[in-house]
């Protein structure tokens, strides 16, 4: 993508838009939101991201499949050029209502056969306590780099649920089974969730809300609420699901600083605003 500053920002995000987010939590773009090169350019990224052997990766249960691999804005530009796509850092702009840079970002790869669940939980808890990240004025942005369908293990919401805030659950003690060896912050990534939010709330919830589970083509962008309850399957189909995760958070509401920070790679300590890319003459719009 060819490098040009701007600081004129995109409000890509109808009206419509805009409440469908605020009411249900989430928002799924199609795949013509992004253009095919933003996905290319993760894509091709795959297998040197998947070798990359140092902590910021994440192994599965059986510790040989790859789960997740966090920091990815931090050490490829490719990814940091995503990052500032005009319509996607325009549109996570307007639901915080301001500037925004990544506190995280990780691929998840939820590999055929055996890519692992997630269970039920709420994103914030983790920012608020692990990372001292005041207020739920947080985005994800989950790029589908594979066609997400009902057999590779989508998300699973309940909408609506981001508007109860940080629900009342429990805090498991100890390293999940598989991770004993491993340092603290693995804990909090794992198939088993360490904020377990409790199952009588959840029960409650998907009775009077429902549950949805976001699909589409590779390409696809869903956005949705730090607080929104979710959970994921795991991948029992012979088809990947991998998908891009940037967590954009705002600048008004960066950390007042823990006892002990989380690496880099799971929260970043660079607060400053992105600035969206924009076209320049020659080249056209970022691919
Ligand atoms: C997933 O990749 O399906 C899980 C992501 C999450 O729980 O935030
Ligand atoms: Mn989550």
């Amino acid at each position: 993508m060819p490098e040009k500053m701007s600081t004129m920002h995109i409000r890509p995000l109808t009206s419509l838009l805009f409440e469908r987010y605020q009411r249900d939590g989430f928002l799924l773009l199609p795949p013509d939101f992004l253009s095919s090169g933003v996905l290319q350019d993760a894509i091709a990224l795959m297998p040197e991201i998947l070798r990359s052997d140092d902590p910021s990766r994440v192994l599965e249960r059986d510790n040989a499949t790859v789960r997740s691999v966090y920091g990815l804005h931090r050490t490829y530009p490719q990814v940091h050029a995503i990052t500032r796509h005009p319509l996607l850092l325009g549109a996570v702009e307007q639901l915080v209502g301001g500037g925004v840079y990544v506190h995280q970002s990780k691929i998840n790869f939820k590999a055929p056969f055996s890519g692992d669940q997630w269970e039920w939980h709420q994103d914030f808890v983790y920012w608020l306590q692990n990372d001292g990240i005041p207020k739920p004025d947080l985005v994800n942005a989950s790029i589908f780099l594979d066609e997400v369908t009902e057999f590779n293990g989508p998300l699973t919401f309940i909408p609506g649920s981001h508007r109860r805030g940080v629900l009342s659950g429990k805090l498991a003690d100890g390293m999940p089974a598989g991770y004993e060896d491993a340092p603290a912050w693995v804990s909090t990534l794992t198939a088993e969730e360490k904020f377990n939010v409790d199952t009588s709330v959840i029960d409650d919830l998907a009775r009077t809300n429902g549950l949805v589970s976001p699909k589409g083509p590779a390409g696809s962008v869903l956005l949705f609420h730090p607080n929104l309850l979710h959970a994921s399957a795991p991948n029992l189909s012979p088809f990947r699901r991998t998908v891009l995760i940037l967590v954009y958070n705002s600048v008004a509401n960066t950390s007042g600083g823990v006892a002990n920070p989380r690496p880099p790679f799971l929260a970043d300590p660079d607060v400053r605003a992105l600035r969206p890319l924009v076209p320049t003459a020659t080249e056209g719009m970022p691919r």
